[in-house]
């Protein structure tokens, strides 16, 4: 399955996508990286690994809807079949959810329905939960708000701040989105409206995976 993977920052769930693929944990082709900041290290990692990049800066743009189209021509040029959004920063619009309905894929550093939005493990440590977590879902037209695929737990430590909390929460993103990605790819997540888990999906690391969602 082609995948097309956007990008606003450093790039760490990339590297996870693209060091899975390797190591054939994930059967997908990465056929284009873009990023709507030029400056991102995601895509001098995907240069370094000769993945064709682009960039799609909102500036150049005259609208967001304008912005969100060139997103969507660029991103269905590639032929990508399944998009996924690994710390992509900005709020995808129409035309891309019509473009690929329910084939975009978001990862998230908090369990939602939980703090949705930018500061998914600082509003876990304000809030003083105790158990936080990552997520992967479908993107909708909500601000993370679309149907869960996979859910990581990751236990709050004493001392924890937002920092060290986001960068244990990455250590699970790493294998989530890989794995959910893999299991798209192989059939063993029929996407939809209401998403059909075909097999389960194994725990790792310190903390639970969630078992599979059948519905
Ligand atoms: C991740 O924590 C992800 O959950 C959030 O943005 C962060 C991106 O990190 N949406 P990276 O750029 O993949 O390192």
């Amino acid at each position: 399955m082609k995948i097309a993977v956007l990008v606003s920052g450093t790039g760490s769930n990339l590297r996870a996508i693209a060091n899975a693929i390797e190591a054939g944990k994930c059967a997908v082709e990465i056929v284009l990286v873009v990023s709507d900041k030029e400056t991102a290290p995601a895509l001098a990692f995907a240069a370094e690994r000769e993945i064709p990049t682009a960039v799609v800066s909102p500036k150049a743009h005259e609208s967001r809807e304008a912005w969100d189209a060139a997103l969507a021509a660029r991103v269905g040029a590639s032929e990508a079949q399944l998009v996924v959004l690994a710390g992509f920063m900005r709020i995808v619009g129409k035309a891309m959810l019509e473009r690929f309905p329910n084939r975009i894929v978001n990862v998230h550093p908090a369990l939602l329905p939980s703090f949705p939005g930018a500061h998914g493990a600082e509003e876990a440590i304000a809030k003083g939960v105790r158990i936080a977590g990552c997520t992967v879902h479908l993107v909708d037209a909500g601000v993370d708000t679309g149907p869960i695929l996979a859910q990581a737990a990751v236990p709050v430590l004493p001392g924890d701040d937002a920092k060290t909390l986001h960068a244990r929460i990455q250590v699970h993103e790493h294998t989530l989105l890989p794995a959910v990605i893999d299991a798209i790819a192989r059939g063993g997540i029929v996407l939809g409206d209401r998403p059909i888990w075909k097999e389960v999906l194994w725990h790792t690391g310190e903390s639970l995976v969630s078992p599979p969602i059948s519905r």
